[in-house]
């Protein structure tokens, strides 16, 4: 055997199933998970519960007893969905993996998250290059039970096929990444995190927050839009919006000159504080 195939990862077969549909979906098939992909989810589960006490904000941690989602098993797609859409009318899909940009906007944009529905194996509790159903159900779907958050993530959508047509997907791309992903939000008892990218992760969880070497920045629309991000590390800055309102609003309006404006504009690197930054410290209200 080649020392390759020793060291390449085995990907799961089961609910990878490449999808024969245009829009990707498969079905989750529930009852094809295994044990030890119920206990993985139980790991993961409890230790990112008893970590995001404190750390992330309460419309997350209300989203999560809300929904319903626990440590017992990897939830049924089938019975989220009856509470999800009760709520804000959003809906999960299942599908086998990253999907396309236009694929992926257009189920945001009539108010459909898709989710992966494999989960990782044990050897990568906590890391995994690409997301899995704990990041996409944990990490992602406790804030589309937020009315203002759903509207937001269908807002973004609309805005994704729009960007598309301009051009511009990788200054809209980053408002995602920054927000949506590794967003932190500022409150009377001090920053927390609401990003899906944070409270999926063990080690950034505890990082973003306390670790002294990131930059923690207030939100700024076109400052996050200029702002290039890394994949494969930490961040090495945050960006913190004050309440969602705030959020929903600043992304309220046409973008269409705001991507002729970036366009003459240069990217700013991931690590980069310009004079017109608010520099936020831990602890303090954003
Ligand atoms: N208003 C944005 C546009 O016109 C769309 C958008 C909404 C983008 C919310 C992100 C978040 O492109
Ligand atoms: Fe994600």
């Amino acid at each position: 055997m080649s020392e390759r195939a020793l060291t390449e990862p085995v990907a799961p077969a089961a609910h990878r199933a490449p999808s024969p549909h245009a829009d990707f979906t498969i079905s989750q098939d529930w009852s094809a998970y295994s044990p030890e992909e119920h206990d993985i989810w139980r790991t993961l589960f409890q230790r990112q519960q008893s970590l995001l006490k404190g750390r992330a904000c309460e419309e997350f941690l209300a989203g999560v007893r809300a929904l319903g989602v626990v440590a017992d098993a990897i939830p049924d797609f089938r019975r989220l969905n009856d509470t999800l859409n009760a709520a804000t009318q959003w809906s999960i899909v299942a599908v086998p993996g990253l999907v396309p940009d236009a694929v992926f906007f257009e189920h945001l944009a009539n108010r459909r998250f898709p989710s992966t529905c494999f989960i990782r194996r044990r050897d990568q509790l906590d890391y995994l290059q690409e997301p899995d159903i704990f990041h996409d159900i944990f990490g992602h779907v406790p804030m589309l039970m937020n009315p203002v958050f759903a509207d937001y993530m269908q807002a973004y959508g609309q805005g994704g096929l729009k960007a598309l047509g301009l051009g511009a997907l990788h200054h809209l791309a980053r408002l995602y990444w920054y927000t949506v992903e590794f967003g932190l939000i500022g409150t009377a008892e001090g920053l927390r995190i609401y990003g899906s990218g944070i409270v999926s992760s063990k080690g950034e969880s505890v990082y973003c927050l306390e670790d002294p070497r990131p930059n923690r920045l207030g939100f700024d629309l076109m400052r996050v839009m200029r702002t290039r991000y890394r994949i494969d590390d930490f961040q090495v800055t945050y960006f913190a919006i004050r309440s969602f309102d705030e959020l929903f609003e600043a992304t309220r309006p046409d973008f269409t000159p705001y991507y002729a404006e970036l366009a003459g504009m240069p990217d700013v690197e991931a690590a980069a504080i310009l004079a017109s930054d608010v520099v936020l410290h831990r602890g303090t209200l954003g």
